[in-house]
């Protein structure tokens, strides 16, 4: 290693935004008027050290500490990383916004680059987000080949305007994580057995019996939440289920719902459902269990993090978990 060299002498006032974005143990907090200055040791490109000299009343006091690895990583190394982990990327995956060529300093993983997650990557210093979900509405089908006019949405011109001032990069990782662990994953939390059928997205679990009442209270357990919705007869005997994780319980996918129902469940515990697809559901004499669109996603997500974490030592990575937009009252 080469021998590190003082480059840089800063003063509090005239601190620079990369150093005040640096994550300082807490015991040393930067505005705190005891500092005096900092100094940066560097060799080469790779950042060593900084050096905080205090103003103290009878010395200069001075702490050395380790300072987190600069990251070589560039977007696109991560979409190498994720095709080589993936049978290939599909179309509704890939760079969604910014410059794929980007210098990674940190990375945050989210269910959805909604405002809340895009304002913890400016605070956690992380120019790069790999999200779910997509970053634009309405959903991409629902779009016609007019795509700037949906950059004047509110919302997605709220999220590309943070997005741009931060020099934020955006990346969709959707199918591929959905294989990967996004919805075993929530099979596994959920207790559920090897599947009887594992062909696609479609999975049937054979249980013993049990009633739908008591299935939707161990669900409820399981996944730590206050209430769960549940469709049809609570006192029913089932033992087959079928997994409508995410979105795939909406009316919008019901004809990944009849494709399940090929296979005779008689519950689906899905993520997130609607009324349009209760009544199918009802009609169909199949009962639902309803949980959530990003509880059921999130788990698999925080898995695929300390994978990445796991296979990228040297980068920081962040996950941010997009709890669901609603509350009971
Ligand atoms: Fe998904
Ligand atoms: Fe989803």
């Amino acid at each position: 290693m080469k021998k590190a060299k003082r480059i840089h002498w800063y003063t509090t006032s005239s601190l620079p935004a990369s150093l005040r974005l640096l994550k300082f143990p807490s015991v040393l907090p930067l505005r705190d008027n005891r500092i005096n200055s900092i100094i940066r040791f560097t060799s080469g490109d790779q950042l060593l050290s900084d050096q905080i000299l205090f103003n103290d009343a009878t010395v200069n006091k001075t702490f050395y500490f380790k300072v987190p690895k600069v990251s070589s990583m560039k977007a696109l190394d991560f979409k190498e990383y994720l095709e080589k982990i993936s049978p290939g990327l599909s179309s509704e995956e890939g760079f969604r916004f910014g410059n794929p060529n980007l210098e990674v300093k940190g990375i945050l993983v989210s269910w959805m680059a909604t405002k809340e997650a895009i304002e913890k990557a400016i605070d956690e210093d992380c120019n790069f987000m790999i999200v779910h979900e997509d970053l634009f509405y309405p959903y991409e089908f629902q779009r016609d080949e007019t795509f700037e006019k949906y950059l004047t949405w509110s919302v997605n011109h709220t999220r590309l305007k943070m997005l741009a001032e931060h020099n934020i990069t955006v990346f969709r990782a959707h199918g591929t994580l959905d294989r990967l662990c996004i919805l075993d994953d929530f099979a596994e939390t959920l207790g559920l057995p090897e599947p009887t059928v594992r062909k696609g997205y479609v999975r049937i679990y054979d249980v013993p019996s049990i009633t739908v009442k008591d299935l939707a209270l161990d669900v409820k357990k399981k996944l730590n939440l206050k209430a769960v919705r549940v469709v049809g007869d609570f006192d029913r005997e089932i033992s087959r289920i079928g997994l409508p994780w995410g979105g795939l319980g909406l009316s919008l996918n019901i004809g990944f719902l009849e494709e399940l129902l090929r296979y005779a469940p008689q519950v689906l515990i899905a993520g997130e459902t609607d009324e349009y697809a209760m009544y199918y559901a009802l009609d169909a004499d199949v009962n639902i269990i309803e949980t959530g669109h990003s509880i059921s996603e999130n788990i698999g997500l925080k898995g695929f993090v300390e994978k990445l974490k796991r296979d990228h030592p040297e980068t920081k990575i962040v996950f941010y978990e997009c709890e669901k937009p609603w509350r009971f009252l």
